[in-house]
């Protein structure tokens, strides 16, 4: 039986946002965007723990915010964040319950994620390891040397933007973390860190919907969204 835990980074600093407020904690039509991203994942099945990680300095709202959503199904923890998004994660792997065997890992700046595709990545990455939501690269990729030029153009066909969720068995997932700790490696996303201990991760296609809200840009496009009303927002 599926007992998943959600770990939701959300200890970046928002510079590229150019805010003060931290971006889980900026408001999307009445309530954060922590909040919108929480109640996507409150009716997945088999959901036990969600664990937020956030700075100090934000703790006491995250802990706030959880405290509305915890209930006797459902633990909602709050833990210490790190200075990059991989010891964010690391520290709320610390924290998880025992009787966890699935951990999703969400961008707590993806509001607009659905349940349904929650649980369909959950049981691929019950039944391989890993599994990741991800859309096709709309634009042609370049992989670009120090100075500025283009080394190799990858085939686009075979090219996918990871986005998150990204759901493992939890042993492989505290393996894959231990391991690139231990030897000071940096991935910009978790399952780059499962890939290198060699474990199968499988890629659905997402939603492009699901966006990362990183620019102010990406604020307009995700009040859009709400306002357009196709996005069903769980109550
Ligand atoms: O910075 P980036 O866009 O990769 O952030 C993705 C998510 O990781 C955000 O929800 C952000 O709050 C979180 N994060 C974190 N700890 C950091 C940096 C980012 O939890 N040190």
């Amino acid at each position: 039986m599926i007992k998943l835990a959600v770990i939701l980074p959300a200890a970046g600093t928002g510079s590229r946002m150019r805010s003060e407020t931290p971006k889980p904690f900026l408001r999307l039509k009445g309530a954060t965007i922590l909040e919108h991203t929480i109640r996507n994942f409150l009716r997945v099945e088999g959901l036990v723990q969600i664990v937020i990680a956030t700075s100090n300095k934000w703790k006491s709202q995250a802990q706030g915010i959880a405290a509305r959503y915890k209930s006797e199904n459902l633990d909602v923890d709050v833990v210490e964040g790190g200075s990059e998004r991989q010891f964010s994660i690391h520290h709320a792997l610390q924290s998880l319950n025992d009787d966890v065997n699935m951990v999703a890992v969400h961008d707590a700046v993806r509001p607009f994620i659905t349940t349904s595709l929650v649980e369909l990545c959950c049981t691929e990455a019950r039944d391989h390891g890993g599994a990741i939501v991800a859309v096709p690269a709309k634009d042609t990729i370049k992989r670009v040397d120090t100075k500025g030029f283009i080394q190799e153009t990858p085939k686009r066909s075979t090219i996918w933007q990871a986005q998150t969720p990204q759901i493992f068995q939890r042993p492989l997932l505290e393996k894959a973390y231990k391991k690139a700790i231990a030897e000071d490696y940096f991935g910009t996303d978790d399952a780059s860190l499962v890939e290198r201990i060699g474990g199968k991760v499988r890629v659905i296609a997402g939603d492009r919907r699901n966006l990362k809200i990183t620019f102010p840009i990406d604020l307009r496009v995700a009040e859009m969204i709400l306002e357009e009303g196709t996005f069903d927002v769980p109550q």
